[in-house]
């Protein structure tokens, strides 16, 4: 088939802009306020994806919020794939530590400023282009093609599971993409070969049954934000280990193979460390960073709160104490038996004088890509022709939760091809997308379909 890239330079201003406007949709999934624009974020892609040339796209409702479905079957005899992507986002706030505001997207220095720029919109608008490019140029797709575009990824995905199983013939496919994941260095385009997975609790505290004032009761009546804090810590022992009891079960050695892999990455801990900005690194005794990062479990405190927060000095002894925990999981984890788990210890844990709840909010499995599959090959040469180098294999330490169960319901390999750059703030304030990688990303994507069609 013609080769797309001279269409994709010629068109990549009109590229830029629809992504803008893509951006500027608030479609933020977790807060209720902004429903209907996560509404008019999804309508929005469908107009888009009929636009572009995909036969069919709708807007498939569910409990929560919609899944966009399309599809393009024009090429029976050439494998189908399946690509994935999400387009809600996080929650803005803080509002005051961004440059421009989050939904005006801005272009300052080939970076693309706004909410979700990178952490979805960006990643899969250019499946989109791609599709256009194709379409424009060939009249045809090389390959039958399905998208999957969910609105609740920032929130667990609580609803696309059942959809997928409910339409496993439907979805049936050779390979599943996706593109949400990042680039372990500027230039250097990666294949994410894993995942860990997430347990995420919350502990609610209840001390007396009211504030009390600290100097007529403090002493005498169990303060449950001390409580809260005893408990935390004794969550790690000295040599930064979680000391839930059997926490490490199921924990995969790392093979000799993985661990060359990582050793073999441009890195050092004093750059990552800069990057952070934190004074010193820290993590569990007798592993290095990016074996901490990926493939060690771990345990953190997400959000705290207790008692007075404002200006000046109240006494005040408070009610309740509240924490948002995550577990960062790893193959063999499995979270329901580490919900299970930390449940009973923090149980043990907690002192007489207060009551203890603690809710299991989402989880999701650690993944591991069995890289085996040609799909593999093709991806990797599809990033090599794009970004004229050849692709490193990484892990990641985030969780995308509904990947293992794409594997699982639709019997197909996953490839995580992502192209966020190291400190593209996704969740936080200033988020951005080199619009560089949005040009080389869409390239490589339109290359990949070629390659995969060739396979016929
Ligand atoms: N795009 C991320 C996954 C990711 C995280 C990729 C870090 C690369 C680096 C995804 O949108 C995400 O943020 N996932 C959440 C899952 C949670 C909300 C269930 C995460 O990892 O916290
Ligand atoms: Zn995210």
């Amino acid at each position: 088939m013609a080769d797309t890239s001279e269409y994709l330079r010629e068109h990549r201003e009109r590229h830029e802009e629809e992504l803008k406007r893509f951006v500027a949709i608030p479609s933020v999934s977790a807060r209720s306020e902004y429903q209907a624009d996560v509404r008019r974020a999804a309508d929005w892609l469908v107009e888009r994806l009929l636009e572009a040339g995909m036969a069919t796209a709708e807007v498939h409702p569910t409990e929560g919020h919609p899944v966009v479905v399309s599809e393009w079957r024009g090429a029976p005899g050439a494998p189908t794939l399946l690509v994935y992507g999400h387009y809600d986002v996080q929650p803005p706030e803080p509002l005051d530590e961004w440059t421009s505001p989050p939904f005006e997207p801005e272009v300052r220095d080939g970076k693309l400023y706004g909410r979700g720029s990178v952490d979805d919109k960006g990643q899969l608008y250019m499946y989109l282009k791609a599709v256009e490019a194709h379409i424009a140029v060939n009249g045809r797709l090389p390959v039958n093609l399905v998208m999957i575009i969910e609105g609740e990824e920032e929130i667990g995905s609580p609803n696309l599971e059942s959809f997928l199983v409910e339409n496993r013939e439907r979805f049936a496919c050779d390979a599943v993409l996706i593109s949400d994941t990042g680039m372990f260095a500027p230039g250097l385009p990666s294949i994410t070969n894993g995942l860990r997975g997430l347990a995420y609790m919350e502990l609610r505290v209840q001390g007396p049954a009211g504030d009390l004032h600290s100097g007529s009761y403090g002493g005498a009546v169990v303060n449950p934000a001390i409580a809260l804090a005893g408990i935390i810590a004794k969550l790690h022992d000295e040599h930064g280990r979680v000391t839930i009891p059997g926490f490490y079960d199921g924990v995969l050695p790392l093979s000799e193979e993985d661990r060359k892999r990582i050793a073999a990455l441009p890195f050092t801990d004093e750059e990552f460390r800069e990057e952070v900005g934190s004074p010193a690194l820290g993590g569990e005794e007798g592993f290095g960073t990016l074996e901490r990062l990926w493939v060690r479990p771990t345990l953190d405190v997400n959000g705290l709160l207790s008692g007075y927060t404002g200006e000046g000095a109240k006494t005040v002894l408070p009610a309740r104490a509240m924490a948002k925990i995550s577990m960062r999981l790893v193959p063999d984890q499995n979270y329901r038996d580490i919900e299970e788990k930390f449940t009973s210890y923090v149980r043990s844990l907690a002192p007489a004088g207060v009551s203890v709840e603690i809710v299991a909010l989402h989880g999701g499995e650690p993944w591991h890509a069995d890289p085996a599959h040609s799909i593999f090959q093709d991806v990797a040469a599809a990033l090599k022709e794009a970004f004229g180098k050849e692709p490193v294999h990484i892990r990641e330490g985030g969780s995308i939760p509904i990947v293992g169960a794409f594997e699982q319901t639709l019997n197909a390999p996953v490839v995580l091809l992502g192209f966020a750059l190291p400190g593209s703030n996704a969740h936080a304030p200033n988020e951005w997308y080199s619009l560089e990688n949005y040009t080389l990303g869409t390239k490589t994507i339109a290359l990949l379909l070629d390659k995969v069609g060739a396979r016929g």
